[in-house]
């Protein structure tokens, strides 16, 4: 993968610190989107948290709402636990193997992260694993960036509507709605819902 797009799928030192800055002005839009589509949420998620600007946007608006985050990089925990203190428990930890109990959150968010996965449909059956019934998945992502990142790496599938539709049908989530929320920017809202006898 190209070094420079290898910082946004791993951040690390300085430019990883200065990217962040960038990012959290550029992904506002689709930060704000994935807020407006939280209802009340009691237990939270965010998968590829970086410097912690969404956690702490929501943190704002959800005072009694308990917030975690995992990211892939030691680098920008350290910078997103300066951020939130104690708002926000956050680990470094990859989403394909998640220390999480089953059915313990209502919200699982992620923003710009899902084309740096390695096997989707295992982080999508992950999040539906830790999901309660009737959780919902928000994924919002921007399909220049994605197709800068499969470019780089051609293994990388989720890149594309297309390739959102067929990983979360492969994980038997439901997509729900998507919504545009800038220049190549969408918003899913997936569910986890459970057949009744279960
Ligand atoms: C492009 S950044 C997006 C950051 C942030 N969500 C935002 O909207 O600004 C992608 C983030 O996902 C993290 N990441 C990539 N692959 C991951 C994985 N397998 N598990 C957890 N985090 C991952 C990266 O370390 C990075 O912080």
């Amino acid at each position: 993968m190209d070094p420079f797009i290898r910082q946004f799928g791993k951040p690390s030192g300085l430019p990883g610190k200065m990217l962040g800055k960038v990012m959290a002005v550029s992904n506002r839009k689709m930060h704000r989107a994935v807020l407006s589509e939280l209802k009340a949420p009691s237990k939270l998620l965010e998968i590829g948290f970086w410097s912690g600007h969404q956690l702490e946007m929501i943190s704002r608006r959800y005072h009694a709402c308990e917030l975690s985050g995992i990211d892939i990089s030691a680098d920008m925990l350290s910078i997103a636990k300066k951020r939130l203190g104690t708002k926000a428990k956050l680990s470094v930890c990859n989403c394909e193997q998640m220390r999480f109990p089953d059915r313990c959150f209502d919200f699982v968010i992620t923003t710009d992260t899902c084309y740096f996965w390695n096997d989707p449909i295992k982080v999508l059956h992950e999040i539906k694993r830790i999901l309660r019934p009737n959780g919902r998945l928000i994924l919002a992502y921007n399909s220049m960036y994605a197709r800068a990142v499969h470019k780089s790496d051609p293994t990388k599938g989720m890149y594309d509507d297309a390739g959102i539709e067929k990983a979360v049908t492969g994980s038997g989530m439901k997509i729900q709605s998507r919504k545009p929320c800038g220049m190549g920017q969408a918003v899913f809202v997936i569910s986890h819902i459970l057949p009744p006898s279960e």
